[in-house]
């Protein structure tokens, strides 16, 4: 099983992630790390915080001379921003006179509200620090340590941006984006004209003074069936995707394939029939995608594809009219230094969760605690599945 823990606040001195469950032998470095950091930090419409930020993990344990040990692994994240929040953020009490920051006009849609009344804070900062997506610097860390561990299996993941707003560019049938393409896109925009298009959607919005949301389609390929389960609801993969997706902020929803779009399609034009191919490790293909590489909670050797909402912005330079969370008294919300569209920016989110969730599906089948025991384990299941649809191998009872 692959554990993580992250800790830190957007602009306390720094965030953590602990990930448990690494098994010893996985060539890791922070180079490597770095790169999906940086990955994290580009695309249009993101606010000013990224150009303060250029962040970096350094790793503290865990590997050694490059390689993984098994034991946990621990990094750290400077935030250099902390230098300008000294006072605000200060661990010890403040001293007398200190700017904190204090902060107590409610955002509509963000986490202060709930927040505030739940754990009996006075000062929305003190939700807000921890609510921001800053977190998920830490979850990015994280999932560069489970992205190795796909890619020693083949698996590769990456996203893309299927919407801003109106502006819909879907890919067409099994085709999948050029990936390159993709990340040279400061949108994720698989095209010219969704890039030019996704742009403009993120200028109108800015001239507008509001925010504005989109869909992201993750997509992981090489992954081999059977991971997860049918057998119990916490197995299922499906549900375990849905969870960890629906766990990135502002992620409103969570479609797996083409979900939402089969409810308007006859059966027959949804499931994607089956064929024998000798040349597949299966020993068989799917004609279609439709049910994005899942069915019954389990991988079926086809590409993964999970689709996700993500809603716009709540921080907006026109703020929505709101309340002061102490006195009662009708306020405008509050304007910090905010994105205009962060739908680019969720994309290196998205595929963290999904190398997270995969990673530990990986584990749980092939499970070992060195990579060659989970090479040995992955590659005698691949060879036992040559026993399917081979009339030259009949299954002995
Ligand atoms: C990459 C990324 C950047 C974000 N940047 C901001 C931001 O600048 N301002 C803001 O109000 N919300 C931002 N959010 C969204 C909030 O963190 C989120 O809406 C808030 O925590 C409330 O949680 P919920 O929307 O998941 O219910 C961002 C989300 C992501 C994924």
């Amino acid at each position: 099983m692959l554990r993580y823990l992250t800790a830190g606040e957007s602009h306390g001195p720094g965030l953590i992630v602990i990930v448990e469950g690494v098994p010893a032998g996985l060539p890791v470095s922070e180079e490597y790390v770095a790169r999906q950091l940086a990955r994290r930090q580009r695309g249009y419409g993101s606010g000013g915080r990224m150009k303060i930020e250029k962040d970096r993990a350094a790793i503290r344990g865990g590997v050694r001379h490059g390689m993984t040990l098994g034991s946990p692994v621990s990094m750290w994240i400077e935030n250099l921003d902390f230098a300008n929040w000294t006072e605000a953020m200060s661990i010890a009490p403040a001293p007398e006179g200190a700017d904190r920051k204090v902060h107590t006009h409610v955002v509509p849609g963000h986490a202060d509200f709930p927040g505030a009344l739940k754990y009996a804070h006075h000062d929305l900062r003190n939700v807000l620090e921890r609510a921001s997506a800053r977190e998920t610097t830490a979850r990015v860390a994280a999932a560069a340590i489970a992205r190795r561990l796909c890619e020693e299996i083949g698996i590769e993941v990456h996203a893309h941006v299927a919407s801003i707003g109106d502006a819909v560019a879907e890919r067409q049938g099994r085709s999948l984006p050029d990936w390159d393409a993709v990340d040279e896109s400061e949108v994720r925009a698989a095209t010219d004209e969704a890039d030019h298009a996704f742009k403009q959607r993120i200028d109108q919005a800015k001239a507008n003074r509001t925010t504005v949301g989109g869909v992201m389609e993750v997509v992981a390929t090489g992954v081999p069936v059977g991971l997860g389960s049918h057998v119990q609801w916490d197995r299922k993969l499906d549900g375990r995707l849905a969870q960890a997706m629906m766990s990135i902020n502002a992620v409103k929803g969570v479609e797996i394939g083409s979900g939402f779009a089969n409810t308007r399609l006859p059966g027959r034009e949804v499931h994607d029939v089956i064929v024998p191919d000798p040349d597949d490790p299966r020993r068989f293909r799917h004609l279609s995608n439709h049910a994005g590489g899942i069915e019954g909670g389990m991988t079926n050797g086809e590409p993964v594809i999970v689709r996700v909402a993500v809603k716009p912005i709540a921080t907006m330079t026109k703020p929505l009219p709101s309340v002061d969370i102490n006195t009662g008294e009708v306020v405008e919300a509050a304007y910090h230094r905010s994105d205009v569209c962060q739908v680019p920016r969720a994309c290196p989110i998205g595929e963290a969760m999904m190398a997270l969730t995969l990673a530990d599906a990986l584990l749980e089948k092939f499970g070992g605690d060195s990579m060659a025991e989970i090479g040995r384990n992955y590659r005698a299941y691949i060879a036992s599945l040559a026993r399917f649809g081979n009339p030259n191998n009949p299954v002995t009872p």
